[in-house]
């Protein structure tokens, strides 16, 4: 099947040779939804950008449970965002870390040669992407491009929520789940920088590691069930929802605010029915229900730049893979037992 597509530059991306002369690149291609097998590293055209566009040559790119998700195209519901009958976009991933190789003619902000990171909606897991230059921040000098490919939704879904949705303040109580993952690694440093009294919820092999992001206290819940203990929290960021919604409000005080933070859930609709009842829940209790969606905002990935700059925060780095073994890394990702993140070296 013909793989055909536009990227957000309005690049056009041909399969194979492409037209003759063309600059081609690989990339891992899905040309269906389903299980890591229907990656295939294979030979596209290169995109061009366009006049607002920065042409990243792809250092890493990291992977995260949306990026499975969106390979499978389960939930259905997403279908409806990224394509019904097979992904629009037929190159996965969003994070990326790179150098500049070309910039379209309107864009000041970047020159060839500068270390970048952000996302490409038309996806990261190839060796070019075309990227509008507003969506891009320079790679602080302290961080190597793997460190950087792992930050951008991974952070920013952590800092939206504790800044934006939850309003942190020094002093408050904040229990992160998932604590060892992909945002609740990044969740507990964001919480501590912000001056949280922080409890990391992780299993035992994760203890030290998420003590040495900074915790004040671990819960290892496969010893103990943080909503059955007398401690309450004002911030509960909860990304993983192994107990239902009831059972963690326990554990909140009376005006708490509560995240539900789980991209997981069942087949047609995932975790709309959480956030329809955390919605309506939140309308009858004087504690907060705030399901939310991240939103790509350079502003905050400069915030996290600043972050990371400090050494306030850190990437934690699971494993790598070269881009042959992309199918490999979304399947780890898939089995959602990462420590940090999984990151893809191109
Ligand atoms: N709202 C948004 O816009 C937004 C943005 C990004 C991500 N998300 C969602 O956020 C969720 C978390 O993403 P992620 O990247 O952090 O996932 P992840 O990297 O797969 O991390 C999951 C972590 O949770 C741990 N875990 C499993 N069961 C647990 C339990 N009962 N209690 C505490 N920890 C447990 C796992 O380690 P062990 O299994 O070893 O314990 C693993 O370290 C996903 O569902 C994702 O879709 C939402």
């Amino acid at each position: 099947m013909e793989i055909e597509q536009r990227t957000n530059a309005g690049a056009r991306l041909v399969p194979g040779e492409g037209a003759a002369g063309a600059a081609t690149m690989r990339a891992a291609v899905q040309h269906r939804y389903g299980p890591p097998s229907v990656l295939a590293v294979s030979q596209v055209g290169r995109p061009e950008p366009g006049p607002g566009d920065v042409l990243v040559r792809v250092g890493a790119a990291a992977v995260h449970p949306g990026d499975y998700f969106v390979m499978t195209g389960e939930p259905f519901l997403l279908r409806l965002a990224f394509g019904l009958r097979r992904p629009r976009h037929g190159i996965p991933g969003r994070d990326l870390a790179g150098v500049v190789a070309a910039v379209g003619k309107d864009v000041t902000a970047f020159r060839v040669g500068d270390q970048v990171f952000g996302w490409s909606t038309a996806g990261s897991l190839a060796e070019y992407a075309c990227v509008p230059a507003d969506t891009l921040v320079s790679v602080p000098a302290n961080l190597s491009v793997v460190d950087a490919a792992a930050v951008p939704t991974s952070a920013l879904a952590a800092l939206q929520a504790l800044r934006r949705i939850a309003n942190v303040q020094p002093g408050q109580a904040v229990l992160v789940t998932g604590a060892s993952g992909g945002v609740g690694s990044f969740a507990v440093q964001i919480a501590q920088a912000f001056g949280a009294e922080v409890t990391g919820v992780c299993s035992t092999r994760n203890v030290d590691l998420v003590r040495s992001l900074g915790a004040d206290h671990v819960v290892d819940y496969t010893t103990t069930d943080f909503t059955r203990t007398e401690k309450r929290y004002d911030v509960i960021l909860d990304n993983v929802e192994a107990q239902p919604l009831a059972a963690v409000r326990r554990a909140l005080t009376p005006t708490g605010v509560l995240i539900p933070n789980s991209g997981r859930g069942g087949r047609w609709l995932g975790p709309l029915g959480r956030i329809v009842t955390a919605r309506v829940l939140s309308g009858v209790t004087r504690q907060h229900l705030k399901p939310f969606v991240s939103v790509e905002k350079r502003q905050d990935l400069l915030t996290l730049a600043d972050l990371l700059t400090s050494g306030q925060v850190r990437s934690v780095i699971d494993r790598t893979y070269p881009l042959d073994e992309a199918a490999d890394a979304l399947r780890y990702v898939g089995a959602g037992h990462t420590r940090g993140k999984v990151v893809i070296t191109i």
